[in-house]
């Protein structure tokens, strides 16, 4: 049976891990053909045979962005081996939990993490945009129905004003303003770009990390009891990259439980 996402390439960075790993594995059970992302090659590959294992197609190409010619190298891989780019969902980053920043104040702002998150979650946003928007643009036929998707994974704690992690919202911010003016440049050449903006996910390394009473603060600010999981996030990207979604673009979806309303 034909998925929602048959038989369109995608490049999933931060596929390696957490989200990034879910929206793999949903895509891939949708019928795309994945490539996911991120320097960790054993992380990457396992995931990569998880969902070939399902039946599905994937592979693992490994990428760090912090660097502009990897990244370069990477959207060029893909296009060699599946001959287009189609649909790019920019889940890698830089976080309050894989930095460490998470109990840190402005006041005691480290300039290592604070370097490291600039670098890889606005620098590597833009060389992603850079080099696959020509590929994502070719692909598209806008005249015929048929648009390339760009989803870019912001956070409601940009909106919220969550106390603490000051370079992880300073460099995680830009991603919504992107989303917009991208949408805007590139929508009459047939590519939509959207953003789900995630609320607090119970991914492997959030749960390692998180306090009790982080986990309470959150769940005081969403409207249903509960918190995310990968899977709702993968959700939302889906849609936003299929064709029933022809005629959303510059559009944030939040996906956080209400936390940011
Ligand atoms: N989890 C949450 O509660 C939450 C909430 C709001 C927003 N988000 C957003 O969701 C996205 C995924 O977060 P997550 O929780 O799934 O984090 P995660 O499990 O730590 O995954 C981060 C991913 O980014 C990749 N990455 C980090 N630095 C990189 C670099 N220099 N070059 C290439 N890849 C790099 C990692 O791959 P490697 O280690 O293999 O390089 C990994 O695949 C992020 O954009 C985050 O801001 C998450």
């Amino acid at each position: 049976m034909a998925g929602r996402l048959n038989d369109r390439v995608a490049i999933v960075t931060g596929g390696t891990s957490g989200i990034g790993a879910a929206i793999a594995g949903r895509f891939a059970a949708e019928g795309a053909k994945v490539v996911l992302t991120g320097r960790d090659a054993s992380r990457g590959e396992a995931v990569a045979d998880s969902i070939r294992k399902d039946g599905h197609v994937a592979d693992f190409i490994a990428s760090d962005l912090t660097d502009e010619v990897s990244i370069q190298a990477l959207v060029g891989n893909c296009v060699q081996r599946y001959g287009r780019l189609e649909v790019l969902v920019t889940s890698g980053a830089a976080t309050a939990t894989n930095t460490g920043e998470r109990e840190i104040s402005v006041t005691n702002l480290d300039n290592e993490i604070l370097e490291r998150s600039v670098k890889t979650n606005v620098h590597g946003l833009l060389w992603t945009f850079k080099y696959a928007l020509p590929y994502l643009i070719e692909a598209a036929s806008p005249e015929d129905d048929l648009t390339s998707a760009v989803v870019t994974i912001g956070t409601a704690g940009t909106r919220n004003g969550t106390p603490g992690m000051p370079a992880y919202w300073a460099s995680k911010a830009p991603v919504e303003v992107m989303t917009r003016s991208l949408a805007r440049e590139f929508g009459g050449r047939g590519v939509r770009v959207n953003c789900v903006l995630s609320g607090l996910v119970l991914t492997e390394s959030e749960r390692g990390a998180m306090s009790d009473e982080f986990r309470d603060y959150v769940l005081g600010l969403n409207s249903v009891p509960y918190l995310g999981r990968p899977d709702d996030i993968a959700a939302a990207c889906t849609f936003l990259s299929s064709h029933e979604a022809r005629y959303v673009t510059g559009a944030t979806l939040a996906v956080d439980g209400g936390a940011s309303m």
